[in-house]
C-alpha cells in the first residue's frame, strides 16, 4: 500500500435530514437529469446508492431515511460519507432528525452542505432556516460564515445544478484518495435474502478493488463473491473505489452498516465470522437474562 498507488476517487455524498424534507425527491431529480437512459434500471431503484457524472466528474450518492427509527443507519451513513448534504424543508425548518444529522456529521467531522428545500412553497421561509442554522454552529457563507447553503426546489428541479457545483467544489477541496490496487474495503448499505439468488448485499467500496472470487467478510457473515452487478444491472468482474455494487455469494445476510473486508485466507474468514457470531449470541444471551 504505497503512497504513489493512491488516486483521486469520486466523493461519497450522503443525503440526510428530517423525515419528508425531500431527500429522495432530490436524489430522484439529480438522477433524472444526470443519468442517461441506458443507465436506467438496475439496483439504484431500491438501494438508494448510485453514481452520476456531472461535467465529467463522478459523484456517488447515498440516500438515508429521515424517520426517527433509523438513527443507526444515519450514524453509519455519516461514517462512510465524505460530504453530507443536509436537506431542510423551508416550510418546516430544523426538526429533531435535522439536529441528529448535524450531530452525526459534526461527530464524524464531515463537511456539510445545506440544501434548503421546498422553496417553491408559498409558506417557505429560507431566511428563518438560516437563522436556525446559526444556533447549531452553521453560519451561512453569505452571512460571513463557512456553511454553504443552496436554496432549492427538488420538486421543480430548481437550483439543482448549483448544488451539484458546490458538491464538486467541496470534493476538490477534500482531495479524496483511494488505492484501487489493494484489496477492497467497503460498507454494506443494504442486504436481503432473495428467493432466487440467495443473500444479496449492496456494498459501497470505499477503498481498493473488489473482484469476483474474493473471500469477503462483513460483520459475522463471510462468503466468496460469486457475481457482482453494478447500478445499471450489468454483471461486472471488478468494482473500484466509490462504486456501489450488488454482491452475490454471502453464506448469510449481512447487516446494513457492516464493514466489508477481503481476506486472502478463506478458512480465516470463516473463523472470524464464527467468532463474531458467537460474540453476538453471547451479548444477546446476557441481554435476555438481564
Ligand atoms: P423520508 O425518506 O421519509 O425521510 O422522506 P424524504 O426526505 O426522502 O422526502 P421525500 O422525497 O419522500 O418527499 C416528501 C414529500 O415532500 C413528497 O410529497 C414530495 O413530493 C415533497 N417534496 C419534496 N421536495 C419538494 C419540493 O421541493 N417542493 C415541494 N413543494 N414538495 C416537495
Ligand atoms: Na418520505
Ligand atoms: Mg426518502
Amino acid at each position: 500500500d504505497r503512497d504513489e498507488d493512491y488516486e483521486l476517487r469520486p466523493p461519497i455524498v450522503t443525503v440526510m435530514g428530517h423525515v419528508d424534507h425531500g431527500k429522495t425527491t432530490l436524489l430522484d431529480v439529480i438522477r433524472e437529469t444526470k443519468v442517461t437512459e441506458t443507465e436506467a434500471g438496475g439496483i439504484t431503484q431500491h438501494i438508494g446508492a448510485y453514481q452520476v457524472t456531472v461535467e465529467g466528474e463522478k459523484i456517488t450518492f447515498i440516500d438515508t431515511p429521515g424517520h426517527e427509527a433509523f438513527t443507526s443507519m444515519r450514524a453509519r451513513g455519516a461514517q462512510i460519507t465524505d460530504i453530507a448534504i443536509l436537506v431542510v424543508a423551508a416550510d418546516d425548518g430544523i426538526m429533531p432528525q435535522t439536529v441528529e444529522a448535524i450531530n452525526h456529521a459534526q461527530a464524524a467531522e464531515i463537511p456539510m452542505l445545506v440544501a434548503i428545500n421546498k422553496i417553491d412553497k408559498p409558506n417557505a421561509q429560507p431566511e428563518q432556516v438560516k437563522q436556525q442554522m446559526t444556533e447549531y454552529g452553521l453560519v451561512p457563507e453569505e452571512w460571513g460564515g463557512k456553511t454553504i447553503c443552496v436554496e432549492i426546489s427538488a420538486l421543480q428541479g430548481e437550483n439543482i445544478d448549483e448544488l451539484l457545483e458546490m458538491i464538486i467544489l467541496q470534493a476538490e477541496i477534500e482531495e479524496i484518495m483511494a488505492n484501487p490496487h489493494r484489496p477492497a474495503e467497503g460498507v454494506v448499505i443494504e442486504a436481503e435474502l432473495d428467493k432466487g439468488r440467495g443473500p444479496v448485499a449492496t456494498v459501497l467500496i470505499k477503498n481498493g478493488t473488489l473482484n469476483v472470487g474474493d473471500n469477503v467478510l462483513a460483520g459475522s457473515v463471510c462468503g466468496r463473491v460469486r457475481a457482482m452487478i453494478d447500478e445499471h444491472g450489468q454483471r461486472i468482474e471488478r468494482a473500484g473505489p466509490a462504486t456501489p455494487v450488488e454482491i452475490l455469494g454471502f453464506s448469510d445476510v449481512p447487516a446494513a452498516g457492516d464493514f466489508l473486508q477481503v481476506l486472502a485466507d478463506e478458512q480465516r474468514a470463516r473463523e472470524v465470522a464464527a467468532e463474531r457470531k458467537e460474540e453476538q449470541l453471547e451479548i444477546r444471551r446476557k441481554a435476555d437474562t438481564g
